[in-house]
């Protein structure tokens, strides 16, 4: 595990004496030799962010804090920015400047109230973490201590209306929401509005830090290119969305729908040989493109 490599004493953090990067270690272990964009919310003294320039030695590391730090040099790799957690527009402006395509990890160290660490969070997450990006929510339990701003003790009154007690203050309510979100596809079963899966592959909860991994579309196409033959030849595309929309567009014309659900697979039994059969993932709005694939069609048999 990276953390190993280091000498932990020399940072100035506290997610040292925490324990944190036992949970950090495992679920960064794919990243860290990747040349990553990191962004960390809850700057305080620096020390996470000379932590994780060393830990991920290919990333460029960003920090966010309401005042930044007195006599801290960020030196290579590391930018600093001044704003709030809950100010959408600074947000995009940091994202715009620093990372245009998105941030490949997002944690956020800073207030830990819930409500602010909403906002932080839909706005980042929606707008600016790549597909398949990590987005960690650290100190979650604040929300079960009296002396937080937003927490309290828990001590849930089991009552005759919730089939079981619940405790929803500060960032554990805010956590409780990120279950719904993932429960996305079965909240929408039988509902009249367009069906969509959760924009989360998965939510791991662990005692200090939850860990939201955005879903990464999927878009292909099989076979492709597809045999050579007699008469039009046949793909199977196959897709996987949050709420996208497929479509296609044939030699360069202009775009026609293929099919208007989240996920699924259909054949395209029309494709012809010298032709290029550009399929397009949508957003079901049609703004953004996540995800694209050309088949073709070969013109003789190998023997
Ligand atoms: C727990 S400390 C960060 C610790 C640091 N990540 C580390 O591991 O060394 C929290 C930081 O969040 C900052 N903060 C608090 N509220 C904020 C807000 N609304 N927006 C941005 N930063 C905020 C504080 O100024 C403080 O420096």
């Amino acid at each position: 595990m990276r953390s190993k490599q280091l000498d932990l004493a020399t940072y100035d953090t506290d997610k040292i004496k925490h324990y944190y990067l036992e949970v950090y270690d495992p679920v960064f272990a794919p990243w860290a030799d990747k040349d990553v964009k990191l962004l960390e919310i809850g700057i305080h003294r620096g020390g996470s962010l000379k932590l994780w320039r060393d830990y991920f030695p290919r990333a460029s590391i960003t920090g966010i804090d309401l005042k930044l730090p007195d006599g801290f040099m960020p030196g290579e790799r590391i930018q600093l920015f001044q704003g709030s957690q809950s100010d959408t527009r600074f947000l995009s402006e940091v994202a715009g400047k620093i990372a245009p395509d998105g941030f490949d990890i997002i944690i956020d160290d800073a207030s830990h109230i819930g409500e602010l660490s909403k906002t932080t969070f839909w706005h980042l997450f929606d707008h600016h973490l790549k597909p398949g990006g990590l987005y960690a929510i650290e100190d979650w339990g604040t929300g079960y201590f009296d002396d937080f701003p937003d927490g309290k003790k828990f001590d849930p009154k089991p009552s005759i209306l919730d089939p079981f007690p619940c405790h929803s203050h500060g960032m554990v309510g805010f956590v409780k929401e990120l279950i719904d979100e993932q429960a996305a596809g079965s909240i929408m079963l039988g509902r009249k509005e367009e069906f969509r899966l959760s924009k989360f592959e998965s939510l791991l909860v662990t005692q200090g830090v939850v860990f939201v991994r955005k879903v990464m579309p999927i878009l292909t196409a099989w076979p492709n290119p597809v045999p050579a033959g007699k008469g039009p030849g046949k793909t199977t595309v196959t897709w996987n969305s949050v709420d996208g929309k497929i479509y296609v567009s044939v030699n360069g014309r202009e775009e026609i729908l293929f099919a208007g659900s989240p996920r699924g697979s259909q054949d395209a039994d029309w494709i012809e040989a010298g032709s290029h059969h550009e399929f397009r993932l949508y957003t079901s709005d049609h703004k953004a493109l996540l995800a694209k694939v050309v088949v073709t069609r070969a013109t003789s048999v190998h023997r």
